[in-house]
């Protein structure tokens, strides 16, 4: 076995000398033991989804000696653990080590590290390392960039103090806990980027009674238990230029006044700290090179003043505070300032007059969230995002929005806007006017190659018909037109949009069919959601309806978490679309969407003949809505095969037969309601549905079984269980609903947060 093993070795070895050689790169110059070496420590691991060309890239070896000098990992590569006899401590020459972003999880850092003792760059970040850092860190005296961040690290900080060459150090997002001996940052004279940030550090720093010499020049300490007593000593740093100390949890508020040292400060991250109110009044008591500036949730009651002379001030973050009235006129005159942040305020009006906006330098304004009345004001002519949503802004949308050339986000939403809709939204690519008073029909105004993704006029009072321009608008991806007064015949000609993915049309006056005459599939490429309840769509279903729903017909697990429709690709901020959704008997407004589920809601208008047996197609599913139709025949027993199914609502129709068997095996169905149809037999007695209210059930030919009280055999005796009240009875049945939705939680499809524009303020 070891010699078949060692031949393979030597097999492969030839084979990756002879195509390295050939292009190279890589292991050019590399001895033979060396890539003997960074082969087992490959095979140590899982590296099935790694890329091999890319891994033997990320090797550079010495051209004279031949040892490796050089290895970083590419992402996600390797799995698996990482011990201490890997051939990894055999590469002494190694000056650089970059095996971040794979996953190491519940590895401990082994101490063989000191072995390579020539590093100068270890980088170790988001690898899932656990346990302590060992103490053997501290005899790689070369070290000048040591990063371990984005890991689960434990214990109390690492011993570093002998690591002189140290320039960059971060543990940040670990859970390493106790004193930072603070000392450490002192005497390293080349020390210039510290980040703590996110551990749980605690205690204060002790105060150097010397003058000292130092490099600092970025220090993040945010997201810790430090005493306010740490602010002293870091004032000292007069060559600090980044300083971040978000939510530090002090006990008593943080005065501005103790940066005022800090001349060459350019960004300060306050955010989260309570802020004596003293030091926002006074001028002058801070860094004038300040750019960037965040002071979110910091209690602050006043529009702060001092900000006046921040004639660098690029962003401004004020958000989540409790600042009253009027946004000073000066504001707008700061010459450099691009993104402000003044969200989630008690804010009422701008001071100066209706164009007191225009000539500033403002691209990104966030207004959303305050108290603003009276007329919208002109937006600044180099505008590129405008979020007002939430407030009481009246009169109509200034046409002048037309003529600013870089605005692409515009959201108005829940406000109290009249007037019509300006004729230029396909210049935008993302437009939110939902919940104002806006009439007249959409513009049909929607030019070819329009970049509109996200279009919401919900809750107006538009009025006519759908404009057929829409079909320019090829990367549309979200269109809300609920609640307002169109009338019109479903949309067939949208499917000509190769991205729709969500299209709602709920509580309208659309009428007529919503099958094509040649009674196909509908075939909406992209589409998953479909909502156009309460309108007076009428005439049967075709079997193939909801054949060719790709997007709807295969389940995809987002594998990276949950991922939310909307706009990501802007490093200035993101926009997440919102919807509201009826959703297993409950109503959730504006929540986020998951890219990753399908619902279908038909219910309240005239639609008559059977369920499409295609509905079974739909494996991504969580929730449909067909209640209040003319349905009749049987339930598809497809519908078993829609295992994702949380939430059914069959109800008012004229189903008839019995419900399927297998719809009792459907884990996560939630909510079910069959109420008002003509079926009949016996319930399935899934625990998910027997959970259900008796009303779920009622008003039937004849159901019997639980949770209804008639059994299936016979006459027998009624139900064990003893109704002393129908109170109580209604109690239960409440708390047993709760109890099956509890597991599976109410946020499957929707983020609970409300989301619309965030505002990226600060760059890390
Ligand atoms: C592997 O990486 C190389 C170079 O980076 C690239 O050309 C190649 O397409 C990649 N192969 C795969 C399967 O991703
Ligand atoms: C070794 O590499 C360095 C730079 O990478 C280059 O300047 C030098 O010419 C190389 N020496 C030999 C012998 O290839
Ligand atoms: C380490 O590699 C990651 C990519 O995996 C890269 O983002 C990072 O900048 C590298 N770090 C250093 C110090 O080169
Ligand atoms: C490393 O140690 C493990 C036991 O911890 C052992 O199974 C493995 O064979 C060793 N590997 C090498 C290369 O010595
Ligand atoms: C890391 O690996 C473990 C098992 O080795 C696995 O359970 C986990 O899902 C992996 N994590 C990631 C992010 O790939
Ligand atoms: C540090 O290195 C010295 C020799 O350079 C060695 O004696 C000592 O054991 C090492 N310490 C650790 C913790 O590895
Ligand atoms: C630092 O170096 C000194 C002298 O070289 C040594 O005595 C001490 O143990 C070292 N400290 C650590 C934490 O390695
Ligand atoms: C609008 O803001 C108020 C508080 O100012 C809040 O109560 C309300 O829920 C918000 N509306 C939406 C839709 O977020
Ligand atoms: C738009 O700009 C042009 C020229 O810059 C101007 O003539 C026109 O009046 C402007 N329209 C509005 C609505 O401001
Ligand atoms: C919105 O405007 C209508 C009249 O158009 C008015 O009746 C209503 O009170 C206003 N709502 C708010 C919150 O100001
Ligand atoms: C549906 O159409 C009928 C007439 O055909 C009309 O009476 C009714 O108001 C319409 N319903 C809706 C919701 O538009
Ligand atoms: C459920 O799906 C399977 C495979 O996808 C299929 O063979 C079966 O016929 C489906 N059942 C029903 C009732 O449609």
């Amino acid at each position: 076995m070891i010699t078949m093993s060692y031949m393979c070795l030597h097999f492969l070895l030839a084979l990756l000398l002879s195509s390295v050689l050939m292009i190279n790169g890589g292991l050019a110059g590399c001895r033979h033991h060396q890539i003997k070496s960074l082969l087992h420590f490959k095979n140590e691991f899982d590296s099935r989804s790694c890329n091999h060309s890319d891994y033997f890239n990320g090797v550079q070896c010495d051209n004279t000696t031949g040892a490796v000098t050089k290895l970083q990992l590419p992402t996600g590569c390797f799995t698996g653990i990482l011990k201490p006899n890997s051939s990894l401590f055999e590469l002494h020459h190694l000056r650089y080590l970059n095996l971040s972003h794979n996953n190491f999880t519940s590895s401990s850092l082994p101490s063989q590290f000191s072995n390579l003792n020539k590093l100068e760059v270890l980088s170790l970040s988001s690898n899932g390392f656990t346990g302590k850092v060992p103490s053997s860190i501290s005899n790689l005296s070369l070290l000048s960039s040591l990063d371990i961040s984005q890991n689960e690290l434990t214990g109390s900080f690492p011993l570093v103090h002998n690591l002189t060459n140290l320039s960059i150090l971060n543990v940040s997002y670990n859970h390493i806990s106790g004193n930072i001996p603070f000392s450490l940052l002192i005497m390293k004279p080349l020390l210039s980027i510290v980040d703590l940030t996110g551990n749980h550090l605690t205690g204060s720093i002790d105060i150097p009674n010397s003058s000292f010499s130092s490099k600092l020049e970025s220090l993040r300490l945010g997201g810790n238990e430090f005493d306010a007593q740490i602010l002293e000593p870091i004032s000292k740093y007069t060559t600090l230029k980044d300083l971040d100390l978000f939510s530090l949890n002090t006990s008593y508020p943080i005065d501005l006044r103790l940066f005022s040292s800090l001349k060459l400060l350019t960004n300060l991250r306050l955010s989260g700290n309570q802020l004596s109110p003293a030091g926002l009044t006074s001028r002058s008591n801070i860094s004038l090179n300040l750019e960037n500036l965040a002071l979110s949730g910091c209690g602050i009651t006043q529009f702060p003043n001092f900000l006046t002379s921040l004639q660098s001030l690029e962003l401004l973050d004020i958000s989540n505070n409790q600042i009253k009235g009027k946004v000073p006129e000066w504001l707008w005159n700061l010459p450099r300032l691009r993104t402000v942040s003044l969200a989630n305020n008690y804010l009422t009006s701008f001071k100066g007059r209706g164009d007191v906006l225009e000539n500033s330098s403002v691209r990104i304004l966030d207004l959303a969230l305050n108290h603003f009345t009276g007329p919208l004001p002109m937006p600044p002519l180099s505008i590129n995002l405008l979020s007002a949503w939430n407030n009481t802004f009246t009169g109509s949308i200034p046409l002048e929005i037309c003529n600013r050339t870089s605005l692409t986000v515009l959201d108005l939403s829940y406000n109290n806007l009249t007037g019509t809709i300006p004729p230029c939204l396909s210049n935008f690519i993302v437009v939110n006017l939902r919940k104002n008073n806006l009439e007249g029909s959409l513009p049909d105004m929607f030019h070819d190659g329009a970049s509109l993704r996200t279009l919401d006029v919900g809750y107006n009072r538009l009025t006519g018909k759908l404009p057929r321009s829409l079909m320019n608008c090829s990367s549309l991806k979200f269109v809300s037109l609920d609640h307002n007064k169109i009338k019109d015949t479903f949309p067939f000609w949208l499917k000509a949009l190769p991205d729709l993915q969500a299209l709602t049309l709920r509580s309208n006056k659309f009428y007529g069919p919503i099958s094509t005459h040649d009674k196909g599939p509908l075939a909406f490429p992209k589409l998953r959601i479909l909502e156009i309840s309460d309108n007076n769509f009428t005439g049967s279903l075709p079997p193939s309806f909801f054949v060719n729903w790709k997007a709807s017909s295969s389940l995809q697990t987002d594998e990276g978490g949950r991922i939310y429709m909307g706009d990501y690709n802007n490093p200035y901020y993101s926009y997440e679309d919102t919807l509201d959704l009826q959703y297993k008997g409950l109503f959730m407004e504006q929540g986020k969407v998951l890219t990753s589920y399908a619902t279908i809601d038909f219910s309240r208008n005239e639609l008559q003949g059977r369920i499409p047996e295609s509905i079974g197609l739909l494996k991504a599913l969580i929730a449909l809505n067909l209640s209040n139709n003319l349905f009749t025949g049987p339930i598809p027993l497809s519908l078993a095969n829609v295992t994702e199914l949380e939430s059914l609502d069959l109800s008012n129709n004229q189903l008839s037969g019995t419900i399927p068997q297998g719809l009792g095996s459907l884990s996560f169905l939630a909510y079910i309601s069959v109420a008002h149809n003509q079926l009949k037999g016996e319930i399935p007695q899934g625990t998910q549905i027997i959970g259900q209210p008796k009303s779920s059930f009622e008003y039937n030919a004849g159901l019997c079984g639980l949770p209804l009280e008639e059994t299936c055999f016979g006459t027998s005796a009624p139900p064990i269980q003893n109704h002393e009240k129908e109170d109580e009875e209604e109690e239960e049945q409440v708390l047993n609903w709760k109890g099956v939705t509890a597991g599976y939680g109410l946020g499957v499809l929707f983020g609970l947060a409300i989301a619309h524009v965030t505002v990226k303020t600060y760059k890390r």
